[in-house]
Order: C-alpha cells, then structure tokens, then sequence
C-alpha cells in the first residue's frame, strides 16, 4: 500500500520517501499553458525509472493570480504553511501584483522561507541558437545570494522625512559630506553580513564537491565598495580554507616569495591532486569573461544583485530565459522551491506555444535535490535529443505547441 510521506530534514540530510507530497503553484499567464505539460514529463519519467514503487503526490497550492480570484490573497497563509511543513515545492511564474505593499510575491516567498540560495545552472543544448559563436563553452552554476544586498528593500523616496532624516544622521553622526546632490537624493541601503555570505560560499562549495566541480569563482565589486562586496570577497576567502582548495591568495603569495614558475607549478600540483582552484573576479570584468573566455568558469558564488544580472547575461548566452531553470534553496532548513525564471509572458499565454523548458530543467533540479537521480538524468536526455532533432517552440525558432513539445518528451521517455 502507498503511503504519502513528508520530505523531512534529518541530522542535515534531506529524507526522501517513495511518495513524497510535493507542493506545486502552477502559476499564472503561461504557468497555465507549462505548468501541466511540465508535471506529465515528471510523472512520466518518474514511472519509467521506478515503476509503481515511487511517485510524487502532487498538492496544489495557491499563489497569485489564482489565489487571489479564489480567496482574496496573493500568497495565502495555508500556502506558505504547506512549504514550511513539507519542504519542498515548485511553481510557474506569478505576475507581481501592482501597487501592493509588497514588491513580488517570488521575493516574499524567498524571504518568508529564508531561501539564501538562488542556483541558476547554465548549459548549452545542441540545436538551440545563440547569439555568441562557442556557447557549448558555457557550463556553469551561479550561487547568488538572495536575502541580503540591495534587495533588503531599505530605500527612501527623494525629498521625503525619511530621506531627509537619513541624510541628516548621516552628516551628523557619521561625517558623510559626499553626496553630490543632498537635498533631493533618494538613499537606500545595501546590507551584507558574514553569515549570509558564508552560508551561501559554502553551499557552492558542497556543491562543487558533489558534482566533482574544478573551479570556483567569487564575483564582487570589492574594488569600489571595500566594506560590503569586498566583505563578501574576504569572508568567501575564509571559508574556501575550510575545503580542499588552492586559492588565488596563495598562489600570489608564493608568486611574491619564490616567483612566478614556483606559483604555476603549486598550482598545477595542487589542481592535479584533486584541488578546486578558487579565485575572484570583479563583476564588470567577469561579465566580459563569460562571453570572451567562459570555459574557464564552473561554479560562481557572487552578492544578489551582481547574480541577478549575471544568471540572466549567461541565460542569454545559452538560448534564452525560456530554458534557464533556477531554485532557491535553504540548505540548513532544507526549504527548496524550484521555478521557471521566466515571467507570466502575458503576449503569449493561453496560446500553447510557450516554451515549457524553464519549468522542465527547474523540476531536473528538483528531482537531483530529491537524490532521484535517475529521474533527472532522463528528463535531461529526453530535452537534448528533443532539442538536437529540431523538435523546438517558436521562441527558439520552432514549430512545436507547448503540448506537442512535451509530447515529444514524454514519447522518448516512455521508449527510452
Ligand atoms: P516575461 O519573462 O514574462 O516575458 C519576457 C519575454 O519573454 C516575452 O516576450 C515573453 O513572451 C517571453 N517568454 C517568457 N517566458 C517564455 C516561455 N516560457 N516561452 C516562450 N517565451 C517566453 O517578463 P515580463 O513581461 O517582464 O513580465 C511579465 C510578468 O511576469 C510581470 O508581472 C512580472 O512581474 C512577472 N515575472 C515573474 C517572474 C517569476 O514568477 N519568477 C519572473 C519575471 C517576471
């Protein structure tokens, strides 16, 4: 007899039953036209690795448009109360309501959870075009922080109390006399710690280590602001001591005690004995990196806002926001939602033609996170050999319906 389980986080493992209740929010605009599609190519590749002896039980849960039609609230209170009991969820896009208190409902969602990692892997898929030359070049995942930086939402409306106020504590108390323009500036806040830092460092360190990851990169702006981005450089330093690293600091340091052929052969042993090389690039600079020389990045920890434009240049360079999947992870509560990054698309939704891909690689994390391996595995062969043969939506020049792409899927699966 089947039993539907609780995904439960025991001793800092997630365990995982046979017939876990997995929350889904199936989103609005396109989530309506994905989000079934997406949930038939998971049941189907689920029920080839395993047979009857496992199975997601699916919950739906309300957020957004939806929500709001049927109970009066965006982000209803049983909604958030089923993802901090069970875990785990996925969803679709939600339109972010205008003109409420709140900015997003994704980013309440990722606040309420405390969902400090946003994991945005970027690969390329034969058959898909991109706008650079090289993109089978691109294979990376970002870490990027995602309770901190500017996105704590501390800003103030130019020529308000507020503003003034802030402005005033900061002549007075703190001697600041540098803004240019005092009397009208609008102020916000940018706040970075040591541990939200460091609790995000070390998940993509654990994550380079499971997936046998070579390099690891700290993107910051450290050159400019010492305190905040050049804090997240030092305390990701700090922590890439407590894995089996050879760092960039070291390899100066032997660079300026015993010379330069001495650094590179340091390195080179240390890299040959199973090492991950750690290094750090300033955010402008890297953003030139990944389109000049991406193939030598895999694994990037950076500050919010400095991931937020990041994952989506990367996503560009790989085919568009209609195939990046992405997750925002708590690894110490184990709190996971995985999401489609794209919007609600409303040009296109209740159409059939949008690109269910997003979704699809979102529910590979998903399935990777579970330790379902297997499953994940399939679902990503069955998208390389659909995307390889041609068989593509209209935004990546295709001719397929939303329906008839996930049928493609779902045939490959069920012969594979
Ligand atoms: P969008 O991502 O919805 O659309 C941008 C462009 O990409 C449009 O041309 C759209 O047709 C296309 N597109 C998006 N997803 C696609 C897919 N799966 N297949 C094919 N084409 C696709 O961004 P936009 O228009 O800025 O936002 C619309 C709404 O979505 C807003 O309310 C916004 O707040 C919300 N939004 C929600 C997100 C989420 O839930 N994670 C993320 C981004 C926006």
């Amino acid at each position: 007899m089947k039993i539907i389980m609780k995904i439960e986080m025991k001793n800092g493992k997630l365990v995982v039953p046979d017939y876990p209740a997995i929350g889904y929010i199936r989103g609005d605009g396109v989530g309506e036209d994905i989000f079934p599609q997406a949930q038939k190519v998971f049941d189907a590749a689920v029920l080839k690795i395993y047979g009857q002896k496992k199975k997601i039980e699916w919950q739906k849960l309300l957020a957004g448009g939806e929500a709001f039609e049927t109970c009066g609230e965006y982000l209803p209170k049983e909604t958030l109360a089923h993802i901090n009991e069970n875990l785990i969820a996925i969803k679709g896009p939600l339109m972010t309501p205008v003109g409420e208190s709140f900015r997003s409902i994704n980013v309440t969602l990722r606040q309420k959870m405390d969902l400090y990692a946003c994991v945005r892997p970027v690969e390329y898929f034969k058959g898909i075009k991109s706008p650079v030359k090289a993109p089978e070049k691109v294979d990376m995942t970002i870490f990027r922080e995602n309770t901190e930086d500017i996105y704590a939402g501390i800003e103030f409306a130019s020529e308000t109390n507020e503003s003034h106020n802030l402005l005033k504590f900061l002549e007075k108390e703190l001697n600041v006399h540098s803004i240019r323009f005092p009397k009208t500036s609008a102020l916000g806040i940018k706040p970075v710690s040591p541990e939200g830092s460091k609790r995000l460092v070390n998940a993509a360190f654990e994550y380079a280590l499971k997936m046998n990851k070579k390099r690891v990169t700290f993107v910051h702006k450290g050159n400019i602001m010492k305190f905040t981005e050049g804090g997240f450089r030092n305390w990701a330093y700090e922590v890439a001591r407590e894995y089996p690293t050879f760092t960039k600091l070291e390899y100066d340091e032997i660079k300026n005690e015993r010379g330069s052929l001495q650094a590179e052969n340091e390195k080179k042993a240390a890299l040959k004995s199973g090492k991950i090389y750690v290094d750090d690039v300033i955010a402008d600079n890297f953003l030139q990196q990944i389109i000049l020389n991406p193939e030598n990045f895999e694994v990037i920890a950076t500050l919010n806002l400095n991931g937020d434009y990041i994952s989506d240049a990367l996503a560009a360079q790989v085919g568009g926001i209609g195939i990046a999947p992405g997750a925002n992870i708590n690894y110490k509560s184990g709190h996971a939602i995985f999401e489609a990054t794209h919007g609600t698309a409303p040009d296109i939704a209740g159409k059939n033609i949008a690109n269910p891909s997003s979704l699809i690689l979102s529910g590979v994390m998903m399935f990777e996170y579970l330790g379902w391996q297997e499953v994940a595995e399939l679902i990503k062969i069955a998208l390389s050999f659909s995307f390889r043969n041609g068989n593509l939506t209209a935004d990546l020049g295709g001719k397929l319906s939303t329906s008839k792409f996930s049928d493609v899927l779902i045939d490959f699966i069920k012969t594979y």
